[in-house]
């Protein structure tokens, strides 16, 4: 397939592109997109355990990520490789610790009931931005703690408009087009990014002042309470590069992955009658939690994650010259029938009782630059689908499956999770039904 042909395929069929591609080529085969020097798709759990485990200074991340270097900053654990990077990762890792979810629940319990209170009912309603507004709530109060509400109120509308911005298919033509770095000489970057910055420096300033960060939860708290290895604290430069990132890359991926899984439930015979018994007996996440896992396999966010070489490697039994980018690719390890039987069906009852595997399941990537909010993004997920549940009965506006539609670098539902609320009442409990297991 020429250049053009399999830049418009990535760029708007990625899910058939790629499988077609393993069909016809096997599991490694190189792809050639716009700009990009060629990547080379892994669709095999061996090879991804081989670059996930490999030596994490030959097999760069950061510098595969650089394109969003000119928001995120020099300092963002996503653009930075080798020690720099350990070093950043280990301040923002006690942030996202298992027993630290539980502190957020209750925060994003909340959150979800107060938005999906304002549902109508009746008539279509696209969940995407629903969810986004209920992830970027839920994010900036992790990150922020509370204290002022104005602010906070400032910083949210701010953050939208530079997400709406780099998002929006012109800019992207437009970064496709000059590259990131020129692009964001154009003015209406500056003026998407510029507040964002304002108001990021505003808090840290807020913040610092404050003369009780150690009673407070918030990450940021935490952050600027954080030493590196040589006792020096954050600066404002790197807090502002962090936070950002956190921002950035913890919003419109959980909110994504929280309207397919809707999408999913409603055209699955049972699937959200199961889900709503689950939510109002009180009787443990194992089914939410079963549908986050089976979600992120079968309509993965993002669809590969990058390693650039930066010296010849053997990798699943090929000699790659220095400078070759490596993909992983989620969506290809995922559709395994090997690993999945049946692999395009949508069956949460394959994870009930059941660990992902560490490279056969890969929505968060893996080794030393696995997702630093993957236990809060499925925390997340648990307690939006639980509070969903509990409080709406929902049916898909329209029978036909939502094909997937890319919104900058993830893989979105096409029509947006159009769902009906039909009703808003109070779930009651099911006491005695029994929850029949699904085949
Ligand atoms: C369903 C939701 C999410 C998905 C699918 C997702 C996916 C990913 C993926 C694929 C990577 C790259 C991993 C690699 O290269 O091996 C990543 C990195 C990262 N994610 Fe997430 N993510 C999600 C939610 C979040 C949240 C909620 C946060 C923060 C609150 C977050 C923060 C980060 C950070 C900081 C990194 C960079 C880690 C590093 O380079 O060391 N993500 N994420």
């Amino acid at each position: 397939m020429s250049l053009p042909l399999q830049s418009l395929a990535w760029g708007f069929r990625p899910v058939p592109f790629l499988l077609r591609a393993q069909q016809q080529y096997g599991d490694v085969f190189t792809i050639r997109i716009a700009a990009e020097p060629p990547w080379v798709m892994l669709g095999h759990p061996d090879a991804v355990k081989e670059v996930f485990t490999g030596p994490p200074d030959k097999l760069l991340a950061g510098e595969a990520n650089q394109v969003l270097r000119p928001i995120l900053g020099d300092h963002s654990v996503l653009l930075l490789d080798g020690r720099e990077h350990l070093r950043e990762r280990r301040l923002l890792l006690p942030s996202f610790h298992g027993e630290r979810m539980q502190r957020y629940g209750e925060l994003m319990r909340e959150i979800a009931e107060d938005e999906l209170a304002t549902w109508p009912t009746g008539t279509e309603l696209a969940l995407a931005p629903r969810m986004q507004a209920v992830t970027m709530e839920i994010i900036l109060r992790a990150v922020f703690g509370v204290r002022d509400a104005a602010r906070l109120d400032a910083l949210r509308r701010a953050l939208g408009e530079l997400l709406r911005f780099v998002t929006d298919p012109r800019t992207v033509a437009v970064v496709a087009t000059l590259g990131l770095d020129r692009a964001t000489r154009f003015k209406a970057f500056r003026s998407a990014l510029g507040p964002v910055d304002r108001l990021l420096y505003e808090e840290i300033a807020a913040h610092r002042a404050a003369g009780d960060l150690r009673e407070r939860e918030d990450i940021l708290s935490l952050l600027l309470q954080a030493t590196h290895e040589d006792g020096a604290p954050m600066t404002d430069l790197e807090l502002r590069d962090e936070l950002l990132t956190l921002l950035v890359a913890g919003h419109e991926t959980t909110a994504t992955a929280l309207s397919w899984a809707f999408e999913r439930l409603l055209r699955t015979p049972g699937a959200y009658a199961r889900l709503r018994d689950e939510a109002a007996g009180g009787d443990g996440t194992a089914y939410a939690e079963a549908v986050a896992h089976e979600t992120l396999r079968l309509r993965p966010v993002l669809p590969v994650v990058l390693r650039k070489l930066t010296e010849d490697m053997t990798i699943a039994g090929h000699d790659l010259p220095a400078g070759t980018t490596v993909a992983p690719s989620i969506v290809l390890v995922h559709r395994r029938a090997a690993v999945y039987p049946d692999p395009h069906a949508f069956r949460p009852e394959r994870f009930l009782g059941v660990k992902p595997g560490t490279y056969t399941w890969i929505p968060f990537g893996g080794g030393v630059r696995r997702c630093l909010g993957a236990a809060f993004a499925l925390y997340e997920l648990q307690v939006v689908l639980h509070a969903v549940a509990r409080h709406t009965s929902l049916r898909a506006a329209g029978a036909a499956n939502e094909g997937v539609k890319r919104r900058a670098i993830t893989l979105a539902p096409g029509r947006g999770a159009a769902v009906v609320v039909r009703d808003r009442q109070p779930h009651r409990p099911v006491v005695a039904a029994p929850v029949p297991a699904v085949a």
